[in-house]
């Protein structure tokens, strides 16, 4: 590029343009009305973090399996699955008895019903957290890898008394039956956005999702 002011105005490369295109019809998108419940929950956006949310009627479906699996006044956790935890409390109220294990802090919002957790340390909870002291756990591991998976039963074995849903991929059917003896249920759960992989639920209890 040369100094000379005959050049006229710098031009954008066609990689620079296409971006910024792609960056203005994103922001298009977010500011359109509806946008925000597509692919927010409450007003928590998805970011980096493998976070695909669920939607809606999904969210819902999933915390009255919740609710009806655990009976009156049972324990529900809700592990890497925050709009089920949301909904949880929609129904319920904010008394409501469900704990949200999450790895995204901007869930600290829940106060006392937040328990910052990491799949890599799976036993690395508060004191607080005793072993069984839920009656269902509802789990959505962060990635599609037997090693997330492994870690995260390690964690779902911990919290619960008995039952568990567990949301991940078909292709993880397989080791999800070994490590948690769960069976892959006729409901299919749905996202906000379209996944690449097809997507399951499993549980090892007689469900509402068949
Ligand atoms: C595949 S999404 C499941 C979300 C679920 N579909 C929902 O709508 O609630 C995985 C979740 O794992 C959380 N996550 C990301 N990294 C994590 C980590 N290292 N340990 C535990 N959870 C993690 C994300 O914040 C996200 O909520």
């Amino acid at each position: 590029m040369s100094d000379s002011e005959d050049d006229g105005p710098p031009q954008l490369s066609s990689h620079a343009l296409a971006a910024l295109q792609e960056f203005y019809a994103e922001q298009r998108l977010r500011t359109e009305p509806g946008a925000d419940e597509k692919y927010n929950i409450g007003i928590i956006e998805e970011n980096w973090l493998s976070q695909f949310w669920y939607c809606q009627e999904t969210a819902l479906r999933l915390a009255q399996e919740a609710m009806r699996a655990a009976g009156d006044g049972g324990r529900i956790a809700c592990v890497s699955a925050p709009s089920v935890f949301q909904k949880l409390r929609e129904l319920q109220g904010e008394g409501a008895s469900a704990c949200i294990f999450e790895y995204d802090k901007r869930f600290a919002i829940y106060g006392d019903q937040f328990v910052f957790y990491d799949y890599n340390k799976p036993l690395d909870l508060p004191d607080s957290i005793t072993a069984h002291s839920f009656d269902i756990v509802v789990a959505d591991p962060p990635y599609l890898s037997e090693e997330c998976l492994q870690k995260t039963s390690e964690t779902i074995r911990f919290l619960t008394r008995a039952k568990v849903l567990l949301c991940t991929g078909a292709v993880m059917e397989e080791e999800a039956a070994r490590l948690l003896g769960v069976r892959m249920c006729k409901f299919i759960p749905q996202h906000t956005r379209n996944l690449a992989n097809e997507f399951r639920c499993y549980v090892n209890y007689d469900s509402g999702l068949d």
